[in-house]
């Protein structure tokens, strides 16, 4: 079938065409309804269906009679280890886990907050809570206690399950303490902590409140799936916003299933059985569909990577996992090949490792710069498909469907609409504008299966922040155009929100933190180019005036505190001083105006502009302190 056709069906037929999806999925109940609206107009698929996901990523292999086969390797550079775990260990593992926490009281209904490095253990908490129908939110291991502490208020989790520590490039990240911190600050307190000892020697603290996950698992019943409703959630997970606060976006059981599956066979192009690897992490979405549940949904062996793509030991790393254990489709970010390709220009551990295996390259979570694409492509001789979507989709919105038809790879694009998702391209009044000219990327309603649900414990932030721009549209936030031949260029965020190594970060809670401190008078923080990580932060600061004041000290007491309060993820690293900032006549500073002079991007000087002589104050401390690209500036002199 071709790519247009099925495309076409999906768009015309949605009913039709998900009901055949869905039907791949073993039910316990099969829906009947499979497309109703909520008061929105907001699709809810295959409301009347009952399931359970764990079920579909275990059992049913097992009942199968596929026990034996690799479910999960774990490849751990950082510990030297490695471990094949067949789907009938992982159902050993995952339901006398669940076994515990039902003992603990945990049931249908309750969340549960997992904090974990990329460890087997973090899986199998995943799939524990899923069998049990206890929704999970994985908060990913370099955000700091505040923001752990923000997110347990946020889904006040009944218990935390967690690690002793994690293991970075050259040190040790102490999970345990950063969750008693996290729960010292929050005002809501879960009642227990499950704890697993990765034993690495370092004291981990004891309090009355912790389980110990190995003797909890040890002395448990192994316990059956529980039936779940389609819209039941499965998890909730936390992207940036606009604001300060985090949005816990809400994914469903029935209809993300449905879409995970149906995804791996046509949008990646695997079979059941192949090995797939998302280099990604469990915190992340990528982590979530495609290292856990697209993967073991479609009975394909997902290879957990506890490492990065370089220093663990080096830029081999990841041809070696690829040809080890036989990847067939590879997935990362394109900072991790930017990072391969510094240390490595020439591709000499590539040319080292037989990757024949590897039939696919995808890249996503930031926009692929053409000169990643086209080194990518020469070295690895195969399709290397930039593909677009968010926390929100769930899986992908753009790509080229290698399992349906490939189609050319276009350089600096991701390509084609996914089925489901009728992609347009709007301006501000909402309507389609024409090829080649750029506006807001929108989803045309209904949203195929899959995506969010909707924002835990608010669904007015879910109305305004998606529905209500354009009525009718789900908005991605993203900006982009599309040419001649539909393909669609995502040219990036069109609010405060920012993409630093794959990793989606909130400019607008930097920027609080930033105007606390207490020298702050006034400041801006916004993204600017970075070579290796896509973007990275960058904070202007006008000191309050008084007693004569140490900028350096400033600088870097401002930068501790993004790193306390968010973490280290954050890569903020960068606070210049400036005398003022460019604003509004009403007062509104020009964000956007001080992003693109870094990045030498075509901009007009707004005319509403306080006084214009202050760009030139901007280029030269840009100069001075060489920040962004230059030849803007240098243009000027
Ligand atoms: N737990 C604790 N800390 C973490 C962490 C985790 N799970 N992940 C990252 N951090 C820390 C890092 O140690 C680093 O701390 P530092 O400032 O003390 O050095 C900081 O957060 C920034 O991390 P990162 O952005 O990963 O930068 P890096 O310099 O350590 O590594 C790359 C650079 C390019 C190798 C790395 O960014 C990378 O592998 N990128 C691929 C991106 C990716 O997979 N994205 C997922 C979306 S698909
Ligand atoms: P996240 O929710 O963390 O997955 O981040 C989603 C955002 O990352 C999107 O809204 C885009 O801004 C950006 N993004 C992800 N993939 C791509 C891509 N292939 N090209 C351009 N931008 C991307």
């Amino acid at each position: 079938m071709s790519y247009q056709y099925m495309y076409q069906e999906s768009i015309m037929k949605p009913e039709h065409f998900w009901k055949k999806q869905a039907e791949r999925l073993a039910w316990f109940q099969e829906p009947k309804t499979i497309l109703g609206l909520d008061q929105y107009n907001y699709p809810q698929w295959f409301k009347d269906g009952k399931l359970n996901v764990s079920y579909l990523c275990i059992d049913k292999h097992i009942e199968d009679g596929f026990g034996h086969q690799n479910a999960i390797i774990y490849d751990s550079p950082v510990t030297q280890t490695k471990q094949h775990i067949s789907f009938n260990k992982l159902h050993e593992e995952v339901s006398k886990l669940a076994g515990g926490l039902q003992s603990l009281g945990l049931e249908k209904g309750d969340t549960c907050v997992i904090y974990m490095p990329m460890i087997p253990q973090a899986l199998y908490a995943m799939l524990a809570c899923a069998r049990l129908g206890v929704i999970h939110s994985v908060v990913f291991g370099g955000f700091a206690p505040h923001e752990l502490a923000i997110r347990i208020d946020d889904c006040k989790p009944k218990a935390i399950i967690t690690a002793s520590n994690g293991i970075e490039i050259e040190r040790i990240i102490p999970y345990k303490p950063f969750v008693d911190e996290a729960i010292n600050l929050a005002e809501f307190k879960p009642k227990r902590v499950i704890v697993y000892d990765r034993k690495l020697g370092v004291e981990i603290p004891h309090q009355d409140r912790d389980v110990d996950y190995g003797e909890l698992v040890s002395k448990s019943e192994a316990v059956a799936p529980v039936e779940v409703e389609s819209n039941h959630p499965l998890y909730i997970l936390y992207t940036s916003g606009t604001t300060g606060k985090p949005k816990g976006i809400i994914r469903d059981s029935g209809g993300y299933a449905t879409a995970l599956k149906f995804s791996m066979k046509h949008v990646y192009g695997v079979e059941e059985g192949d090995v797939y690897w998302a280099a990604s992490d469990v915190g992340w979405v990528v982590g979530h569909s495609y290292i856990v549940y697209g993967p073991l949904l479609n009975r394909n062996t997902t290879v957990l990577f506890e490492g990065k793509p370089i220093k663990t030991p080096d830029a081999s790393t990841f041809w070696r996992v690829i040809s080890e254990h036989n990847v067939k489709v590879m997935f990362t970010a394109p900072t991790a090949i930017r990072a391969i390709k510094k240390e490595d220009p020439n591709g000499e551990f590539i040319n080292k490792s037989d990757i024949s295996c590897l039939k696919y390259q995808f890249l996503a979570g930031e926009r692929c710069d053409v000169a990643t694409l086209r080194w990518t492509e020469q070295h690895l001789k195969i399709p290397v498909i930039d593909h677009w979507w968010q926390t929100e989709s769930g899986w992908p919105m753009l790509t080229n469907m290698v399992g349906v038809e490939l189609m050319a790879v276009k350089p600096g694009s991701a390509s084609l609409p996914v089925c489901g998702y009728d992609i347009q391209i709007l301006n501000e009044e909402g309507k389609e504008v024409a090829a080649g000219v750029e506006g807001y990327v929108a989803a045309k309603l209904p949203l195929p299966p899959g995506t969010l649900l909707n924002l835990w414990g608010n669904p007015q932030r879910f109305k305004s922040g998606y529905l209500d721009k354009f009525p009718g549209y789900y908005f991605s936030g993203d900006g982009g155009y599309k040419d001649e031949d539909g393909y669609v260029f995502i040219t990036g965020r069109v609010d405060d929100i920012i993409n630093v190594a794959g990793h989606r970060l909130s400019t607008a809670e930097m920027e609080e933190i930033v105007a606390s401190h207490h020298a702050v008078a006034e400041c801006a923080v916004f993204g600017v180019h970075c070579d290796l990580k896509g973007q990275k932060p960058l904070g202007l600061i006008v000191l309050k005036t008084g007693d004569e004041q140490d900028e350096n000290q400033i600088s870097k007491e401002i930068i501790q505190d993004v790193r306390h309060e968010i973490g280290a993820v954050a890569a903020f690293r960068d606070v210049l001083v400036v005398k003022r900032l460019p604003k509004t006549r009403s007062g509104k500073i020009l964000r956007k105006l001080l992003r693109n002079i870094s990045d030498d991007l075509e901009y007009n000087v707004p005319s509403t502009i306080e006084d214009v002589t202050i760009i030139s104050e901007i280029e030269s401390v840009y100069k001075k302190n060489q920040i962004g690209i230059h030849k803007n500036i240098i243009n000027h002199e």
